[in-house]
């Protein structure tokens, strides 16, 4: 990343496309088939292969993947989900976690974070279930697994859904299985930065063969075109072709992919796994070289994280505040933001939200006021030791 003279710079995020991508993106552009289409197909049915699901739908975005995950629960027959019930979701994360839950009339419930995985805290968990809770968003933070297994505990014998927003966490196991593959539907981040990028971009992962219909449906208009016959939602009608054109039987949205996003998707994630274990063995090199750093710790990996990135929380050890060490960090090249939306219930579109009064959520303030993370990249030796170098400097007690 630097290189001799060159000013150090360490940015959250770098390109992973290769010769393979620029060539699929420009051969679908001279295809003339730009809309979604058989690339799109060959992707979700590869995405699908790779962790093991019955369905992948791609998407827009991983935000979109959100809505239509949290859209889906309502059309099921019976629904897996009925407008005013409770949406218990983790005070740590994206801002499209929590949008489509409101949006379709549930009232959030804010759970605090573990101090350490800064995943659900178990207890906090275990304390915020009763009977008005319809669906858990479990959100695996930045490449963690959620302890699912104590989840899943939890939720036995209770008629709650389990989804799980995996945005943030492609290539993550616990116990040998994927995450986003734990709830009756997962989602799946494709943007920019993250585990495997098709500019923007979403996928929704189940199992469940009514779901993935409904899915089809809602990501497009809420027509039945596309819908594999015969199936539980709707029968081809008796008119004839023609009338199946432009038949809608669910209150729907337009967020297909690009065909583009599908042809890159095909050549990223033939190279998933190499990106995946060089973020893990990059996250354990820079694990053991910074464990003499005083004042931070690192976020703590449960299972297998897939490291989206190094979330860091300033300890009582700190001699320097957090935004000072993120004002010398960026000063130094090194790129730092927030632990996701630090505690959401601070966020001014809290006003706009339909949730019950938090109560205390000490670990996500703590987040919210003493964390910060930086970018997983490629590192050689001397980038590691620059880095390590920078973080020494931003930590040390202020001159007088
Ligand atoms: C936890 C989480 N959920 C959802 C999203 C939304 O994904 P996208 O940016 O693809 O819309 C993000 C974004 O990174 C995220 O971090």
């Amino acid at each position: 990343m630097a290189r001799g003279a060159e000013p150090f710079r360490y940015p959250l995020a770098l390109d992973t496309w290769g010769e393979g991508e620029r060539r699929a993106a420009i051969a679908v552009i001279e295809s003339g088939q730009t809309s979604m289409g058989r690339r799109v197909a060959a992707f979700e049915a590869r995405f699908a292969a790779h962790f093991g699901a019955r369905h992948a739908v791609m998407v827009n975005s991983g935000s979109s993947a959100n809505l239509l995950a949290v859209a889906a629960l309502f059309h099921a027959r019976p629904p897996l989900v009925r407008e005013g019930a409770v949406a218990i979701v983790p005070a740590v994360s994206w801002s499209t976690t929590y949008f489509p839950l409101c949006q379709h009339g549930l009232t959030l419930r804010f759970v605090d974070i573990d101090r350490d995985t800064l995943n659900f805290d178990l207890g906090a968990l275990e304390r915020a279930l009763d009977d008005r809770v319809g669906v858990v968003f479990a959100v695996n933070l930045l490449g963690n697994p959620n302890d699912y297994d104590a989840i899943a505990g939890l939720l036995a014998a209770r008629d709650i859904t389990l989804i799980e927003d995996n945005c943030e966490s492609m290539g993550a196991r616990l116990g040998g299985r994927w995450t986003g593959r734990f709830g009756r539907i997962g989602t799946f981040s494709t943007f920019f930065s993250h585990h495997l990028s098709t500019m923007e971009g979403g996928v929704c992962l189940t199992d469940d063969d009514e779901l993935h219909q409904i899915l089809l449906s809602l990501r497009a208009h809420g027509w039945t075109r596309g819908l594999t016959w015969p199936n539980r939602l709707a029968g081809s009608d008796p008119r004839g072709q023609f009338h199946d054109a432009f038949r809608f039987i669910l209150p729907g949205y337009n967020v297909r992919p690009l065909e583009v996003c599908g042809a890159v998707g095909l050549a990223q994630i033939e190279r998933l796994p190499g990106f995946v274990s060089r973020r893990r063995e990059t996250a354990r090199r820079l694990r053991e070289r910074f464990s003499d750093l005083r004042g931070v710790r690192l976020q703590r990996e449960l299972g297998e994280s897939s490291w989206f990135g190094f979330a860091f929380i300033l300890t009582e050890e700190a001699e320097v505040s957090r935004d000072v060490v993120v004002a010398r960090l960026a000063t130094a090249g090194v790129e730092c933001r927030p632990v996701v939306a630090g505690n959401f219930t601070r966020q001014p579109v809290m006003a706009h939200l339909r949730h019950e009064p938090p109560g205390a959520l000490p670990n996500a303030d703590e987040v919210h006021d003493r964390g910060f993370y930086i970018g997983n990249n490629p590192m050689d030796d001397d980038d590691l030791e620059r880095l390590h170098g920078a973080f020494r400097a931003a930590l040390a007690r202020a001159r007088p």
